[in-house]
């Protein structure tokens, strides 16, 4: 195994990927991919506990290790992994299930969100997802986790869980820390900027989707919320035009001040037609990659078997650790 640490990360496969996404996790993945040992899932089985239709899921988990690679992940140096792919994240998650109390679970903050939001259909994989991500990140011995800011409560439990495994059995598992990226910034919905961009969002005016084509994402950004103001400041009271901002400096790698003093003097309309160019000169490149790829299934399966193959390794030697640790009789 190399030196390098391992860096874990995934994303479910619902919905469909936006700029949040990948200004949020994916720029900083393939930032990130040369300094670790990188692990990017593609977590289906969390995907389950919100209905799917099954024919859709499957697509979109093939189109979405597209959008990784085009996104500039390189296969070759990463693993890129369907969680379904690898039975030992279900398999660990079950010896995690029985030293996680359900007081921890209820207090989850994304768990109650759900429950509200799917009320018809609070099952008990919504309950225990936090324990199958918790099993995805020890299963690897990941050293580092990014995630948004509303995951820190999950890696939070991944912590704890590690811990209380290593203290009520003997040292097993890695302690993963999370990695919240300096530049990160949370992306949020075009049409009400109050709350985080969604790819799940039902409302698809409110996401910039990486796939989306050219003539709509201008529109899209043409018709985003701002106020009635004129002048291009950043003002956080003003959150339209500051998350309009936003995105262009993490796209640009300008700084805001930079960008404020570029528009000094000119209209929303401007700003938001240069906006839209950039976003458009952006994702080119990787809608292009995206079709060529998808034009190759049969690369995409190498890179998923490949991927299966080598995770499988890693996983194996930690579940055959923890089945001996808690006394399971090992099979011959
Ligand atoms: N729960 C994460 C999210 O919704 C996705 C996820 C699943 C994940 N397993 C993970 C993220 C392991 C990091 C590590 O964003």
């Amino acid at each position: 195994m190399s030196e390098k640490k391992i860096l874990l990360s995934g994303i479910q496969p619902s919905g469909k990927l936006c700029i949040g996404n990948y200004i949020g996790a994916l720029k900083n993945w393939v930032n990130l991919q040369d300094e670790y040992e990188s692990i990017f899932l593609v977590v289906d089985m969390h995907a389950l506990t919100v209905k799917q239709v099954p024919s859709e899921l499957r697509q979109r988990c093939l189109s979405f290790v597209a959008q990784y690679i085009a996104c500039g992940i390189d296969p070759d140096e990463n693993t890129i992994v369907i969680q379904s792919h690898v039975p030992q994240h279900a398999e660990l998650m079950w010896v995690l299930n029985s030293i996680t109390y359900m007081g921890e679970l209820n207090r989850m903050t994304q768990f109650k969100d759900k429950s509200k939001q799917h009320n018809k259909n609070i099952n008990v994989g919504l309950f225990s997802y936090p324990v199958l991500m918790a099993a995805d990140i020890l299963l690897y011995q990941a050293d580092v986790v990014p995630v948004g800011a509303d995951q820190k409560q999950h890696l939070e439990l991944a912590r704890e869980l590690a811990h209380r495994f290593n203290h009520q059995y003997s040292d097993t598992f890695k302690m993963p820390e999370p990695f919240i990226s300096k530049t990160g910034g949370r992306i949020m919905s075009l049409q009400d900027p109050e709350k985080k961009m969604s790819k799940s969002d039902e409302n698809d005016n409110n996401i910039l989707g990486l796939l989306d084509p050219s003539d709509l994402l201008i529109k899209k950004i043409k018709r985003a919320v701002t106020d009635s103001g004129t002048d291009i400041v950043y003002d956080q009271s003003r959150p339209g035009l500051a998350n309009l901002l936003g995105i262009y400096a993490k796209l640009s790698d300008k700084s805001i001040d930079k960008i404020v003093a570029q528009f000094e003097g000119k209209m929303y309309s401007h700003f938001k037609a240069d906006l839209g160019e950039l976003v458009v000169e952006t994702l080119r490149p990787v809608q292009e990659k995206y079709s060529q790829l998808m034009d190759d299934k049969g690369y995409l399966e190498t890179v998923l078997k490949a991927g299966a193959d080598k995770s499988f390794v890693h996983a194996r030697k930690t579940l055959s650790k923890v089945y001996r640790k808690v006394g399971f009789l090992l099979k011959k």
